[in-house]
């Protein structure tokens, strides 16, 4: 607790389906908090990238448990803005499309949850974050004092991931259209909320918010009201 300025620093959890605005509005939050942000889809889009990589994907399909040699010493940090695997700049790599078709599949093995859920608390336990994710509310941080379940529009939310996908892919060119991202959000919404370990749900305390016609700034703005009532001692 942080006695001179009243104020308490808390763990905001952000959950939500894919491109509800949880990135967008987690990384303003966190800025104007002063907090650190961490976004725990750019961790197991890592890891999926990282199995791509090594030519493991099919074998994980019939032998899991083998993930655990992908994460023995695997390195993921956050540099701002960037996202650093094993030291190698990944930020632009993981938002491919071929990371995103198979990111649900990977984030569904236990061991990867596992090895993940570890890195985030400690990454979170002197408070202070905003980590923005499926399970954060849920299974990492059950005890964060502000947990908000984002929701919005699919057609909507295919649009921003098109957006997001051209300011982020960093010269990657197979882009695909609205419509091809709209039926993947939704599989990947299924494959998410369905799944045996973590599944996406909403925390009985999560507070709801719909983005949907909510622009940025609104969004930014109803969080941090939220966030400042929790921060207040
Ligand atoms: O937020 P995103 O689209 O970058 O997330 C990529 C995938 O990672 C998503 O399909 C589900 C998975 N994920 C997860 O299972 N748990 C988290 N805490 C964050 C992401």
């Amino acid at each position: 607790m942080d006695i001179t300025s009243g104020t308490r620093k808390i763990i905001v959890a952000i959950d939500g389906p894919a491109a509800s605005g949880k990135s967008t509005t987690a990384r303003l939050l966190a800025k104007k908090l002063g907090y650190t942000y961490i976004d725990t889809g750019a961790m197991y889009r890592s890891v999926t990238l990282k199995a791509l990589e090594a030519g493991l994907l099919e074998h994980l399909h019939d032998h899991p448990d083998d993930a655990a040699s992908l994460l023995e010493d695997i390195g993921i940090a956050f540099d701002g803005e960037r996202v650093l695997l094993d030291g190698r700049d990944v930020t632009g790599a993981i938002r491919d499309n071929r990371v995103s078709r198979h990111v649900s599949f990977v984030s569904s093995l236990k061991p990867v949850r596992d090895a993940l859920k570890q890195m985030q608390r400690v990454m979170g336990e002197r408070r202070g974050v905003v980590m923005d994710g499926r399970d954060i509310g849920t299974v990492v941080f059950p005890d964060a004092e502000l947990k908000i379940f984002l929701v919005a529009d699919a057609s909507e939310r295919a649009n921003r991931r098109y957006a997001e996908l051209i300011q982020k892919s960093g010269g990657c060119n197979n882009i695909p259209s609205v419509e091809e991202l709209e039926q993947e959000i939704l599989l990947r919404d299924r494959s998410d909320a369905e799944r045996t370990h973590a599944p996406l749900k909403k925390h009985r305390d999560a507070v709801e918010v719909d983005t949907s016609g909510l622009t940025i700034d609104e969004q930014v703005a109803l969080v941090y009201n939220l966030a400042l009532e929790k921060t207040a001692v």
